[in-house]
């Protein structure tokens, strides 16, 4: 998508070889506009394959893009949660998921009663890396008995591999942005 990736050259920095620091307007800061766009481009995409009855992501930083997505397609999203709360289910699917960035293991649940074995279920998330996080979200979909669609994400960093891996295992993935390398500082090459 050529709008967002004019705007990562523009403002995303560079702050290793590993990681591109997008917090002006993608996960700190959020671009409305831009991420109405993104919204529009998923649904475009994936609403035009299959008849998607609910998105789902996890929070924090999933959790706008996969909002403008889900309000494109018209239907409801469900957000993985990473820490228990006061209302939170104890009815859940759930699955392990290690962040290599973080370097720690989040457990993502998602209550049962929000996930239906007749659902088709379109996956979206800001980054995709190793692929943990969307691999913990296929493992919770699959439990329920739900269909996955597809995957959609705002920035593969092809380097990390976590996209091979997920197109290798079968999966629909679309990825806006596609880094093929992070140089310091600030040079962006993408994989066109
Ligand atoms: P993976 O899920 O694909 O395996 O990736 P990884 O473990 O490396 O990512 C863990 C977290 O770090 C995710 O956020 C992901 O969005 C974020 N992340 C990964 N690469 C980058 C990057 O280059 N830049 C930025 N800004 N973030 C990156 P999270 O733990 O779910 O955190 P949050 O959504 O609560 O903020």
């Amino acid at each position: 998508m050529q709008a967002f990736k004019a705007r990562i050259k523009q403002d995303g920095l560079v702050l290793t070889t590993e990681v591109l620091k997008v917090d002006s307007f993608l996960n700190h800061q959020l671009d409305t506009q831009l991420l109405v766009q993104m919204g529009q481009e998923f649904a475009g995409y994936f609403g035009a394959q299959k008849k998607i009855t609910k998105v789902v992501t996890v929070e924090t930083s999933g959790i706008a893009i996969a909002l403008t997505t889900a309000i494109a397609l018209g239907v409801p999203v469900v957000f993985g949660r990473k820490h228990k709360s006061l209302v939170t289910d104890k009815d859940v699917y759930s699955a392990p998921v290690f962040s290599f960035t973080k370097r720690m293991m989040n457990r993502v649940t998602i209550a049962k009663k929000l996930l239906n074995q007749d659902e088709n279920v379109l996956i979206i998330d800001d980054f995709l890396a190793h692929g943990e996080t969307i691999l913990g979200l296929a493992a919770i979909i699959k439990q329920a008995g739900a269909n996955l669609v597809g995957v959609g994400v705002a920035i593969e960093k092809v380097f990390q591999g976590g996209g091979d891996k997920l197109r290798a295992s079968g999966l629909n993935v679309y990825a806006l942005a596609r880094i093929k390398k992070l140089i310091l500082p600030d040079q962006i090459e993408f994989d066109e």
